[in-house]
């Protein structure tokens, strides 16, 4: 059985009994709390009813079908275009690079003696292992130009404003580490050219101000560049910067869902009730528009104030309503 979901009711300045245009209006719709109730009786109401099928079983436990809603059919804000795929591209590419970089691992040695010849032999001998290998190396520099672009895009787009700060500063956290990635993965095939460049990678990193030297240190594992180096960036590689990245990804999921993205620059948001046209403000006119019992006095007469909400208003939030340019994705 399904339980009907609140549906929200537009006032009409003059039907408010269909008879009389004087009588009071009726209020719009149900109250956030309201809408809140009947989705977690809906909630409940579903859950008792998962334990019908293996698949509702499972949902029942984990909440599958309340991860898949929040993430795939959640409100975005209207003028929500291609440039908003970059994110989803670089994770593509991630996971792209976690499946491939599994099948490498299978024939690959990280020994200063056979990593070389493993690599070839993985290359030459094994079916489809140089498709492998070329996805997985033009995998990555292809993550380093989305995770650019992505940076890009939030950045122009003013994303990493409040309250998005964090996702923002996640976001640089993970961009360092695709870039570990790049290095660390770049030493493993132990020829001249991966050999010689890390060299000077290192160097470069021993150069860096204060914690610099420790770095290179770490890197290198020991005073020359030889076998320990291989196995530690192995491990950084195949182990500790994956896994950091995936944790990160999945925070920085959790804040775009929670949050919600913004809107394009150019997406103008709904005036909220009571502010000025922005007409009005720009001319510095200080009286206020009355668009309602909830209008204020006097707007200040710099336009502080209802910019900020507009801005917000012009944004998504799972838990809002939003303004009618919303469109679920
Ligand atoms: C592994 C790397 C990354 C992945 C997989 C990833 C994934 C995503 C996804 C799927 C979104 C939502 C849709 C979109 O706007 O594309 C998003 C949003 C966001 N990302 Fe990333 N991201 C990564 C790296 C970064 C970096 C390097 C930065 C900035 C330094 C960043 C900052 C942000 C911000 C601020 C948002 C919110 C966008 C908005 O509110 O419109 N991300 N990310």
């Amino acid at each position: 059985m399904k339980l009907p979901l609140p549906t929200r009711k537009k006032a009409s300045p003059v039907d408010g009994n269909g008879d009389d245009p004087a009588a009071p209006v009726e209020q719009a719709g149900p109250s956030k709390a309201e809408k809140r109730a009947a989705m977690k009786t809906a909630a409940i109401h579903h859950s008792a009813e998962g334990g019908a099928t293996a698949a509702g079983w499972v949902d029942q436990r984990v909440n599958a079908s309340g991860i898949y809603t929040a993430l795939l059919t959640r409100k975005v804000p209207k003028g929500t275009n291609w440039f908003y795929t970059l994110g989803s591209a670089t994770m593509f590419i991630f996971a792209m690079q976690a499946i491939t970089g599994v099948f490498l691992s299978m024939y690959y040695t990280p020994s200063a003696t056979q990593a070389y010849a493993s690599i070839a032999h993985l290359t030459n001998d094994v079916f489809m292992g140089e498709f492998v290998r070329g996805l997985h190396k033009w995998g990555a520099s292809l993550m380093i130009i989305l995770i650019f672009l992505h940076m890009a895009r939030t950045f122009f787009f003013g994303a990493y404003k409040y309250p998005r700060e964090l996702n923002w500063v996640i976001g640089v956290v993970l961009i360092i580490l695709t870039m570990v990635m790049g290095l660390t993965g770049y030493l493993l095939p132990f020829d001249q050219r991966s050999f010689w460049a890390t060299i000077v990678a290192n160097n470069i990193t021993a150069s860096g101000p204060v914690v610099g030297p420790y770095l290179a240190d770490f890197l290198r594992a020991g005073p020359d560049f030889s076998a320990t180096t291989l196995s530690r960036f192995y491990a950084l590689h195949m182990l500790a910067v994956p896994g950091l990245i995936g944790a990160l990804i999945g925070a920085h999921l959790f804040l775009v869902v929670k949050l919600g993205t913004t809107a394009p620059p150019w997406v103008r948001a709904a005036r909220p009730k009571g502010a000025r046209p922005t007409e009005m403000v720009a001319a510095g006119v200080p009286v206020a528009v009355s668009d309602g019992p909830d209008a204020p006095d006097a707007a200040p007469a710099n336009g502080a104030g209802p910019e900020g909400a507009a801005e917000e208003a012009g944004e998504s939030t799972p838990d809002d309503a939003g303004p009618d340019g919303e469109v679920s994705a």
